[in-house]
């Protein structure tokens, strides 16, 4: 089974970069969204992203300017920017990334089930939901596969590849594949809320801002706390606000509704509110910390 061209549904923080690491990975790329500005904000942080890959190849010694030029342009050619789902109908493997609402990807998949040719592969980026559900609502589970990347897409090693018991073994073998000639080192995991990165990473967050809610440490402290405590590149708060606070709710709303006796996925209320208030994080510019552009100030 051979996977040369791909599409990808949704151009946000997420799907803007796997985008990106296909097309650096060789693969047509066709790439849908809702409306023209989202796709033209994704491309243009395409666009970025590749300019300081090469740069830094070139200041590194890695590549000459020229094959750093060359690697921008041929990565750009083959992405395919488009409004119009249509163009999905030859695609070998459609990986969703929009937003995380299990009923509008439903919808979204019953949608590719009727446009795409029938060995096509459908893919979710999904961070909690259940990959069987959606092979399910696309009419051909066996073609069904989590690919769940992660953010940023372009600097992040890992993707974990997730097969249903519908699964068939050439599908999640081609969906294995593809992951590795992106750049990443595939993880496999069964349909389980989170996988195996969420349903540890999740609750750590979700302790972390109980934490700030209660007033045990201040937002810097608990994240210079695990930084130099433990490592992390980035503390619990600001990995909320660089994930979308939006993203993180909607993935604790979805297990608390399948799971309600679990505390792991209690719902801290200043995410709520900050949600409520309209402040997700990083990409409005406000969350649990302030930010401008990619750099929290
Ligand atoms: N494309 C190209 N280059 C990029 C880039 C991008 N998208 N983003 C950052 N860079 C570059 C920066 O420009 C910088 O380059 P220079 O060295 O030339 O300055 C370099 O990468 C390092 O970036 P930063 O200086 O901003 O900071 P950093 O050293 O802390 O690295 C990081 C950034 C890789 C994001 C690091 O902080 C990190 O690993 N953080 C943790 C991220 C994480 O845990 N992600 C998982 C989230 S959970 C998830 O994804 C799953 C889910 O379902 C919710
Ligand atoms: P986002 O809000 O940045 O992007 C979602 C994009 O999908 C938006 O641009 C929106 O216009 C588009 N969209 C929505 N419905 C659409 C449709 N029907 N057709 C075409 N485009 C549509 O969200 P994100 O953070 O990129 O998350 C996308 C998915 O990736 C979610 O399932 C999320 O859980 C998962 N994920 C997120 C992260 C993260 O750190 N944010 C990490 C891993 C996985």
């Amino acid at each position: 089974m051979k996977i040369e061209k791909v599409g990808v549904v949704g151009c946000g923080l997420m799907g803007h970069g796997i985008v990106q690491v296909a097309a650096q990975g060789g693969f047509e790329v066709i790439v849908v969204e809702t409306e023209q500005t989202f796709l033209d904000k994704g491309i243009a942080r395409i666009e970025k992203s590749l300019a300081k890959l090469a740069r830094k190849a070139v200041e590194k010694g890695k590549q000459s300017e020229d094959d750093a030029s060359a690697f921008v342009e041929m990565a750009r050619g083959r992405i395919h920017p488009t409004l119009d789902k249509q163009e999905l109908a030859d695609c070998d493997l459609v990986i969703e990334a929009i937003v995380e609402n299990m009923n509008v990807k439903k919808a979204l998949l019953r949608e590719l089930g009727d446009i795409c040719k029938r060995e096509a592969i459908f893919g979710s980026n999904t961070s909690s939901f259940s990959i069987a559900e959606m092979g399910e609502a696309s009419g051909r589970p066996d073609r069904m596969v989590g690919l769940h990347f992660f953010n940023p897409v372009q600097l992040m090693k890992l993707v974990e590849v997730v097969r249903t018991d519908a699964t068939d073994n050439e599908v999640y073998e081609a969906a294995k594949a593809f992951g590795k000639a992106c750049g990443k080192a595939p993880v496999s995991c069964g349909d389980t809320p989170g996988f195996v990165v969420n349903r540890l990473l999740v609750p750590y967050m979700v302790q972390a801002i109980q934490m700030l809610d209660r007033g045990d440490a201040t937002a810097e402290d608990i994240d210079t706390a695990m930084r130099f405590g433990c490592g992390h590149p980035m503390g619990p708060i600001t990995l909320t606000d660089y994930v979308g606070l939006d993203t993180t709710l909607s993935i604790l709303e979805g297990w608390c509704e399948r799971y309600p006796d679990e505390p792991a996925f209690a719902i801290p209320r200043s995410l709520r509110r900050l949600v409520g208030e309209g402040q997700l994080g990083r990409k409005t510019g406000q969350g649990y910390f302030n930010w401008e552009g990619d750099k929290r100030v």
